[in-house]
């Protein structure tokens, strides 16, 4: 058995819980719009083609914001052609995936889904193929409220009220050689300026999402943020990060410390932007934007692409189905875990994607909607944390990995919200063998009694869930747990999530 204490300071709080922390992202990938939200023929589709059974599950998850179109495929799609009638819209190839896009699901009917579930929307332009003209078209489309032609436009398409779409992406991974469109520093940065000036000029009030890179490894990584900022910080409010991990060679420990590198990423990516603001004298601060997160097995992504015909144009291929595991969910917890212990600079964060590409929800076209193992952090933390977070010291051992060093075995984040008393900690176990005794005092919160406390792990770290045994994982009660005093104690599984629940008379 190991050992590992917690301490937390609930005088000083670090930050709000953002509800955009538990946003999601829809992209024209693979089955995630067609034959994931949108199904026209599902039994549970509504009258617009949303399947029922899907958006019920959004909702379980918690789901706050949602990214759309893409994304890769954003940096081709023209997005008038995704609305207006129907029987008129233009069916298009989409080079960023190789696959046919029928565009029966766009802008309006994305917004209409999203608004239907209490949903955000966040919407990206294309500074792919397109620039400034194409982006101020769409966002007056989008939110002008009237008397002009695309305004009266979307009024005519059946939508007279304005999306109001408050977050907007100026593009999608522009430092990747892959990007349709793909840009040098300075000029992404001189683009995205010039495209978010103007945005402002129509709406001064709207959020402006700047590309970052597209993952901590990019050779660019670091200089990119910089050129970037140097010529777009006036102009925007946060840069983006985007960030997959998988296991690799069998190197469980070091997977399950994949958030070593999340946190050295976002840490890196706020020192970057605070010594631009500094030599720009800029007063205000750049937020972070963690718009791309999950576990991904990229690799057998890569395989499969490599063996696909060049001439084949599917219409919603079966792409990036991953099926998560056990160590996959905690891994997807311990995420959140670090974009929690972040959000005094990350104020959004999407998980990629939402419905059957590397996603928590999975369908059947035609069947049924089911939960992977991953849905399950996801929604117990957007469900259990609110309020503020909590600074919290772990003093615990260590774990050896290839990828990573030595890494501790315990992560973990608390949130204390003030209105009800409710406090909840989230916790990792990430040792690959051993089970761990954690001691935790919470006396500065004053807990009165434990509400809930759940486990996800499992004795194969490897099960997943699937269409014939859905809930073979799911998180289940954690009968250790005592309170005594302040001081709380809980045995957490090798491999395993956590979250306790307490009433605290703090306020
Ligand atoms: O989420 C899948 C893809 O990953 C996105 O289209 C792209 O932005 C990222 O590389």
């Amino acid at each position: 058995m190991l050992h590992a204490s917690l301490s937390a300071d609930a005088v000083t709080p670090l930050s709000p819980v953002h509800r955009r922390t538990f946003g999601s992202f829809v992209e024209h990938m693979g089955r995630c719009v067609h034959t994931g939200v949108y199904e026209p023929d599902h039994p549970t589709a509504d009258a617009d083609g949303f399947r029922g059974d899907v958006a019920a599950l959004v909702r379980e998850l918690g789901v706050t914001t949602v990214r759309y179109p893409g994304g890769n495929f954003v940096s081709g799609h023209r997005w008038e052609d995704g609305v207006g009638p129907k029987d008129r819209r233009p069916v298009r190839r989409d080079l960023a995936w190789h696959a046919i896009e029928t565009n029966q699901f766009g802008l309006d009917e994305f917004v209409t889904w999203c608004r239907r579930s209490d949903i955000e929307p966040m919407m990206a332009v294309n500074l792919g193929t397109r620039g400034l003209q194409e982006a101020l078209d769409l966002l007056e489309y989008a939110n002008h409220p009237g008397g002009t032609h695309l305004s009266d436009l979307r009024a005519a398409h059946g939508h007279p009220d304005p999306h109001d779409i408050r977050m907007w992406c100026l593009g999608n991974e522009m430092d990747g050689p892959w990007q349709i469109g793909h840009l040098d520093a300075r000029s992404y940065g001189r683009k995205a300026a010039q495209v978010a000036r103007a945005m402002r000029m129509a709406d001064r009030d709207l959020e402006l999402v700047v590309c970052g890179s597209s993952n901590s490894s990019m050779p660019t990584f670091g200089t990119w943020e910089a050129t970037v900022l140097e010529e777009a910080y006036d102009a925007v409010d946060h840069i983006s990060l985007h960030a997959y991990y998988e296991e690799h060679e069998g190197d469980l420990a070091g997977f399950l410390g994949s958030v070593t590198d999340m946190d050295r990423f976002i840490d890196s990516v706020i020192s970057t932007a605070d010594a631009v603001g500094a030599r720009l004298r800029e007063r205000k601060r750049i937020q972070l934007s963690f718009d791309e997160w999950n576990v991904w097995y990229m690799s057998r992504h890569h395989a499969q692409a490599a063996a696909r015909p060049t001439d084949d144009w599917p219409v919603a291929p079966r792409v990036i189905e991953d099926r998560y595991n056990v160590a996959d969910a905690v891994v997807v917890g311990n995420m959140l875990i670090s974009l929690l212990r972040h959000s005094d600079r990350v104020t959004a964060a999407c998980q990629a994607q939402l419905v059957n590409v590397i996603a928590p929800i999975m369908t059947e076209p035609g069947g049924p909607a089911w939960r992977q193992t991953t849905f399950h952090p996801f929604a117990l933390t957007a469900a259990s944390a609110a309020g503020h977070v909590l600074h919290t010291d772990v003093d615990c051992p260590v774990q050896d990995t290839a990828r990573y060093g030595e890494v501790p075995v315990v992560d973990a984040a608390l949130t204390h919200d003030p209105e009800d008393g409710r406090a909840a900690l989230f916790v990792v176990n990430r040792s690959t063998e051993r089970p761990l005794t954690l001691r935790a005092d919470l006396r500065d919160l004053a807990p009165e009694g434990v509400s809930e406390a759940l486990t996800l792990t499992d004795d194969d770290v490897y099960a997943t869930n699937t269409m014939d045994d859905p809930d073979r994982i799911v998180p289940r009660p954690n009968t250790t747990v005592r309170l005594d005093g302040g001081r709380l104690t809980v045995t957490l599984p090798p491999v395993s999530w956590t979250v306790l629940t307490l009433s605290t008379s703090r306020n």
